[in-house]
């Protein structure tokens, strides 16, 4: 099986990275210079793993394309998405693959300046990368790009890239309007015309835009190995559309919920058996989901390829490859319930139909799944579902829409069966996989969760 992302034995020195042939991906960037770099990354047609698919030479284009005094660089391993414990697998099992991929986009697109940003809470991944970055600088590895580490709130919006420059710069993960390659870091051209913060101190111009490039941590962890051994070896794996591997997270109702590296291509059901070791004895599997992102897969897709191109086919996302499983005991309603809850809770308010919206989705689904709910409770989310996008700054809100909808689209009869028996048919615990820790085939999730309100303030325990 194709895997070099997460080596059989954690890498946890720099001289074993080198043994394994670390730094050659990026001995050969500095040959072939920026533009060849990009070129390369191109041919191997390398795909962003945060989340979108986004093609990774034309990011790394573009952004080295803008014009400024500064450009940045941004490893976005904050990793908040339900089901996905990728970035945290990948920096546990080997944090230099990922900081040598870091000094390689910071040479591509022409930063001196980078940051990775992780959650506060991911103690071991910290003290992992950190130790990475302070031996690799301590090398001369990092001559030309300083990384910094930046420890993140637990907020699911501290990974959305808009959001995640504001924590960078000392502020609440709150996106901003503009996307990082039109207003990165430390910028200090107005976004709308008017701005009332002050230049950052050490950056004095004005109106600069300081394009910046934010990349998720696996994508970046592929970037040593493409320039190191090459485009045609990554093509080796995948399919045209979707080269090379993913670490995709498997959770949920499965035997054992684990992390692996598969081929891209490699079918839905095969990577569930492979990495989850499969459903419960006796147990179907009736829904999955790629975080929460994403539209439902259903029963007949599970043998779906895990390329882009076929999750897209089926009306669904690849997203981050965390794979949530719910088989046939799980109430699709109460997972609608919690997904909702959770959009709702993490919404930041900044665009009032998606704070409001999913709220009251939220509450119609809390009604639908106590029993109490009606065929208003239908009409009144559907207008709801409708809406929740207008104006949003970010994506947040559109998970919203295209999850619930899709949850309503494909178990119409589980949402009647629960208004006209006045209760939920199914009922079970069913725990919200937002992974803490995820190792010998136990996922612990985080309990604090349910007790998070709207305005991210924690009802006492
Ligand atoms: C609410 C929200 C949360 C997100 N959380 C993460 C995250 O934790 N990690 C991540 O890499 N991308 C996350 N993203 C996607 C990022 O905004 C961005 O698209 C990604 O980092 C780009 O990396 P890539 O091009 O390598 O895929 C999130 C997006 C949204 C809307
Ligand atoms: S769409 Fe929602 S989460 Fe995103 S910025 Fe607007 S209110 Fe905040």
């Amino acid at each position: 099986m194709a895997q070099f992302l997460l080596p059989p034995e954690p890498i946890t020195t720099l001289d074993a990275y080198l043994a394994s042939g670390g730094g050659r991906g990026l001995a050969r960037a500095q040959d072939l210079g920026p533009a060849a770099t990009i070129e390369e990354l191109r041919r191997a047609g390398l795909r962003g793993r945060g989340g979108g698919g986004f093609p990774t030479a034309r990011k790394f284009a573009t952004v080295a394309g803008q014009s400024g005094t500064h450009h940045y660089v941004v490893c976005n391993a904050a990793e908040g998405e339900p089901g996905t414990f990728k970035d945290r697998a990948i920096l546990r099992a080997n944090p230099y693959q990922v900081v040598e991929g870091v000094i390689i986009a910071g040479f591509a697109v022409g930063a001196a300046e980078a940051f990775i940003g992780l959650k506060a809470s991911f103690t071991r991944e910290l003290e992992a990368v950190t130790r990475a970055v302070a031996e690799m600088q301590g090398a001369g590895i990092c001559r030309d790009c300083q990384v910094t580490i930046v420890r993140g709130p637990e907020e699911y919006l501290f990974g959305e890239e808009k959001a995640l420059l504001e924590v960078i710069e000392g502020g609440a993960p709150l996106p901003r309007l503009l996307p990082p390659y039109e207003h990165g870091l430390f910028a200090t051209a107005p976004q709308t015309g008017w701005e009332a913060k002050e230049p950052e101190p050490g950056h004095p111009g004005r109106n600069e835009s300081n394009p910046t490039l934010v990349t998720n941590a696996e994508t970046l962890a592929n970037v040593p190995h493409i320039m190191a051994k090459g485009a045609e070896w990554f093509r080796t794996m995948g399919t045209e559309e979707s080269p090379g591997t993913v670490v995709a997270t498997v959770v949920g109702d499965v035997i054992a919920p684990d992390v692996g590296e598969v081929e891209l291509g490699t079918p839905l059901m095969a990577v569930i058996e492979g990495v989850g070791s499969g459903p419960r004895p006796g147990r179907t599997i009736k829904a999955v989901f790629s975080g929460v992102a994403n539209p439902v897969v259903t029963a007949a897709h599970l043998q779906t390829p895990l390329t882009y191109e076929a999750f897209r086919a089926i009306g669904s996302g690849l997203g981050a490859a965390g794979f949530i499983i719910y088989d046939d005991t799980a109430c699709m309603v109460e997972v609608a319930r919690q997904f909702s809850r959770f959009l709702y809770v993490e919404s930041c308010g900044q665009c009032p139909p998606c704070k409001t919206g999913s709220g009251e989705i939220t509450h119609h689904l809390d009604l639908i799944e106590a029993g109490a709910g009606s065929a208003a409770d239908i009409d009144s989310m559907q207008a709801w579902i409708a809406q929740v996008t207008d104006g949003n700054r970010c994506y947040l809100a559109v998970e919203e829409q295209t999850v619930i909808a899709s949850i309503l689209r494909a178990f119409p009869e589980e949402f009647v069966a629960h208004i006209e028996g006045g209760g939920c048919p199914l009922p079970r615990s069913l725990p919200f996989p937002k992974i803490v820790d995820l190792r010998d085939g136990q996922a612990t999730y985080d309990a604090d969760q349910y007790r998070k309100r709207p305005d991210w303030t924690y009802a006492p325990a």
